[in-house]
């Protein structure tokens, strides 16, 4: 695996960009800095470089990918129709933490959309993807640059760790900003429906669309999800990850308990909740939200077998960003605490 370093502001910049669009239209798999998680790109017109992704992360083949371009015109012709309101959060929200699902026109390999008939496609707000991708000037097939069922990758040593040795190229453009994956939103009816929470929240998509309904899949049990990949468990720490609702008296109370009965037990919390705790290792995620969904796969990947036994994590309001990191959190955690507990 060939890693470069680039800093947006140095001459250097191009040449990572170049060799590594090579290597794209080669066929070959490089990872890559995105405003919400690194991502495994390849070539998506072409089946062998897609295949490879999925060896490289371990991933089920019923999963389908994100096509990721550079320019509203690229995203057009990889779709057959796109509906006003999602003509309308194209303009509003691209490029940005948002991926549209849309009628598939073929453009794409077949492994790519795991054989449906829509195509997931996405504009990425970062400029070492965005200019990779004007540098390849082709669709490029991206999931997170994770092993499959880890928390995703949102530094260059986080995907180092994962794929080292099983992908050509990463490109190291330090942490990635948002934190969490973006929103994908199913635009192939009449409202869109959020098939994955992420970084544009369901308040921004009703500012431009107006209703905006959220798959019942995600919360309820009982239904399916309509995303592929939203069936998974997802996420998962090396250690177990239980969640505790009721605040920080609850997690103390949670805490103590089981650290008498010999656990070693690492919390994850706001800062502000860690300032109030007492613990063998306090992991505090940040001040708002924002700063939570940026710092949270960092502390899911933190905690190493041998050291701990269990984190606990609080639960979050799910409002705005919320609402994803509470998603991944439901999908990482074996357990749910609460003051009965
Ligand atoms: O922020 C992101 O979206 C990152 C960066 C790298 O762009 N990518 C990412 O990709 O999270 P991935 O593969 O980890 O997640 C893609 C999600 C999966 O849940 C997949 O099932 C869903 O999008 N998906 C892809 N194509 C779909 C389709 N045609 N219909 C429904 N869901 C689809
Ligand atoms: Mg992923």
């Amino acid at each position: 695996t060939i890693r470069w370093k680039i800093n947006t502001g140095e001459t250097d910049f191009l040449e990572a960009i170049e060799a590594a669009a090579a290597m794209l239209k080669e066929g070959k798999t490089v990872a890559f800095p995105t405003e919400t998680v690194y991502g495994l790109g390849a070539d998506a017109t072409n089946p062998q470089a897609v295949d490879n992704i999925f060896r490289a992360k371990g991933r089920p083949q019923d999963n389908p990918l994100i096509a990721h371009v550079a320019t509203i015109e690229q995203l057009k012709q990889l779709v057959t129709y796109i509906p006003p309101y999602a003509e309308k959060l194209i303009e509003a929200y691209s490029p940005g933490p948002i991926t549209y699902v849309l009628k598939d026109n073929g453009t794409c390999a077949e492994n790519v959309t795991a054989g449906l008939e829509t195509v997931a496609v996405r504009i990425p707000d970062h400029p070492v993807a965005l200019a990779l991708l004007k540098k390849t000037g082709r669709p490029v097939a991206a999931p997170s640059a994770n092993i499959s069922g880890k928390p995703s990758p949102t530094t260059a040593d986080h995907v180092w760790e994962d794929l080292q040795g099983k992908i050509a190229g990463l490109i190291d453009g330090g942490p990635t900003g948002v934190g969490v994956e973006s929103t994908v939103i199913d635009c192939t009816g009449d409202v869109p429906i959020i098939l994955r929470p992420g970084g544009i929240t369901k308040e921004q998509l009703e500012e431009v669309a107006g209703t905006v309904v959220i798959d019942p899949g995600l919360t309820d049990q009982k239904e399916k999800p309509k995303s592929p990949g939203m069936k998974y468990r997802h996420y998962a720490p090396e250690i177990p990850l239980w969640l505790v609702e009721g605040g920080p008296s609850v997690l103390q109370k949670l805490i103590d308990k089981k650290r008498k009965a010999g656990l070693k037990v690492a919390v994850l919390a706001s800062t502000m909740t860690c300032s109030q705790l007492e613990g063998d290792a306090l992991y505090p995620l940040g001040e708002d939200l924002a700063e939570i969904a940026a710092r949270l796969y960092e502390g899911l990947r933190t905690f190493k077998k041998g050291d701990y036994d269990l984190i606990l994590c609080e639960t979050f309001p799910e409002e705005g960003i919320g609402q994803a990191i509470m998603n991944r959190l439901r999908k990482a955690a074996s357990n749910t605490l609460t003051a009965a507990d």
